[in-house]
């Protein structure tokens, strides 16, 4: 694609102006965007850079392994593995506000980042995979008063005190563009094509207090439904897809017994950019297998619905 070539030139010269010789330090979330960013960033000042993936403590099954094989073994960057889902999980404990959670969770991440700026020996520069709609998503919705819905952590807002400059070479791009531009830079089609995942990971997916006990459970499910959707060939179509644990228990039968656990929504939907989205029409006996599959295979879950909300007026994520 002779576009991405000239955009990809183009980013790195202005990512070489900008940086200079100093020490950039890059948020990996395991999502296509930072991992675009960071590709394209080591491609500019190689090993200027360093990727700090922080493990909140809030990601998918099997994530951390995938991200870390992938960007130190396969890319050869330097890279921090930070296990802070202590540090996270103990200050979002008793939390059930969704504008709290994601204020407690961006200043933590800052935190880290501040702290893995200086063991870098003394970062100067933050680099983020943020895309044009989350610039304009966090000021203003379908043109309408400027307001915001969701604070995401990875936009604007960088505390003066950090002292830290942004480096953003994804700001002006949507997402397909970002893809185009993974595929160029030689990421696997695999990696590409990933449903996007949010910065505050699975917090945002368990509306309510979140407990370990909570997130094992959805990671657990989450697993088998995006391994339905994969088997049913299903994956490619949607936009994005995953399991959100909701804040009740509702009563069962199971063989002779009567369970009281945790429901479940499952969430799928197409879009172009995540600005306005359409709920997936799965079959009936996709919908009916999936559940009974859950059902079975994850100890905590006997109820499971399907949310047909569209955006708006829902968001794609729960909170
Ligand atoms: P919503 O829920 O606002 O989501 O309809 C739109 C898209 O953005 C993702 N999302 C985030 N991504 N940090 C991110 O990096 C965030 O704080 C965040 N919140 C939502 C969401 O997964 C969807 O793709």
């Amino acid at each position: 694609d002779w576009t991405m070539g000239a955009y990809r030139e183009e980013a790195i010269r202005k990512i070489r102006e900008q940086v200079g010789d100093q020490k950039v330090i890059c948020g990996l979330s395991g999502g296509v965007d930072s991992s675009v960013a960071a590709v394209l960033i080591h491609e500019a000042i190689g090993d200027q850079l360093t990727c700090v993936f922080v493990d909140h403590g809030l990601l998918r099954l099997g994530e951390a392994e995938q991200v870390v094989t992938m960007f130190r073994d396969h890319y050869n960057m330097p890279l921090i593995h930070a296990d802070e889902s202590d540090l996270f999980l103990g200050a979002l404990e008793g939390v059930s506000d969704p504008e709290v959670k994601r204020k407690t969770i961006g200043r933590l991440f800052i935190e880290v980042f501040e702290k893995h700026a200086k063991s870098v020996g003394g970062a100067t520069f933050l680099a983020q995979g943020t895309l044009y709609p989350d610039v304009i998503e966090s000021v203003s919705f379908s043109g309408g008063p400027s307001v915001t819905i969701k604070s995401h952590h990875n936009v604007g807002g960088l505390p003066e005190k950090m002292g830290m400059k942004l480096v953003e070479p994804l700001r002006e791009l949507f997402k397909d563009e970002v893809r185009a531009l993974g595929r160029e830079l030689g990421l696997p089609d695999a990696f590409i094509g990933r449903h996007p995942f949010p910065g505050p990971g699975l917090a945002i997916r368990c509306p309510g207090e979140i407990t370990r006990e909570k997130l094992d459970i959805l990671r657990r499910a989450d697993a088998v439904y995006i391994d339905q959707i994969r088997k049913h060939g299903l994956y490619d179509e949607i936009w994005q897809a995953f399991a959100a644990i909701l804040p009740m228990r509702t009563v069962g039968v199971m063989g002779d017994g009567r369970t009281y656990d945790y429901a479940l929504a499952l969430r799928a939907v197409t879009s172009v950019d995540g600005m306005t989205a359409d709920y997936y029409p799965f079959t009936h006996d996709f919908l009916g297998e999936t559940a009974t599959r859950i059902i079975n295979e994850v100890q905590g879950v006997n109820r499971v619905f399907y949310d047909c909300t569209s955006k708006p007026p829902g968001t794609i994520e729960l909170e």
